[in-house]
């Protein structure tokens, strides 16, 4: 049994240690935004945040998370009240098929909580490890443009409060 916490929640699950995360997620906990592309840690779609960095939960066994708090594409808003950084992927119209897309805001969603400034080339460099084959880059840097701005816009007031 491995005890973690998914998006503020405690859960408890029982596999594996090796189980890779991402078929926890998906298999066990029913949360499906994270996607299988390679399973070999070189495409990013499975990327989820752990304990504050990006990691590919394709290859990171249940057992390294254990107490470890976890964040999947699911913990930054829902349908009706999406996050900041939701939003602005739905106002970019940043996708195409979508697929690539829960793992590039993953990363992106750590690395706008880590910076509060942040260069267009250091958004380019941060996600290079994501592969997205239908080719919506310039859209998907739009719309973590537009993030990085309303969040520095709204930073004082959002002192200590979830992004
Ligand atoms: S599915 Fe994990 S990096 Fe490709
Ligand atoms: S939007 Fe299709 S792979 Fe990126």
């Amino acid at each position: 049994m491995t005890t973690l916490t998914i998006n503020g929640v405690s859960r408890t699950v029982q596999s594996d240690p090796d189980t890779p995360l991402l078929y926890v997620l998906r298999n066990q906990l029913g949360l499906n935004a994270a996607k299988y592309g390679c399973g070999l840690g070189q495409c990013g779609a499975c990327t989820v945040i752990v304990d504050g960095e990006a990691v590919f939960s394709c290859v990171t066994p249940v057992m390294l998370v254990e107490n470890r708090s976890v964040t999947t594409l699911e913990g930054l808003g829902t349908r009706e009240q999406p996050g900041i950084l939701q939003q602005a992927f739905i106002d970019e119209q940043a996708a195409q098929c979508g697929y690539c897309i829960p793992g590039v805001m993953m990363r992106a969603q750590a690395l706008l909580e880590r910076e509060a400034e942040i260069s267009d080339a250091a958004i380019r460099e941060e996600l290079e490890p994501h592969l997205c084959r239908c080719g919506t880059h310039m859209r998907i840097l739009r719309a973590v443009r537009r993030a990085a701005n309303i969040m520095r816009a709204k930073r004082p007031a959002l002192a200590g409060a979830k992004l």
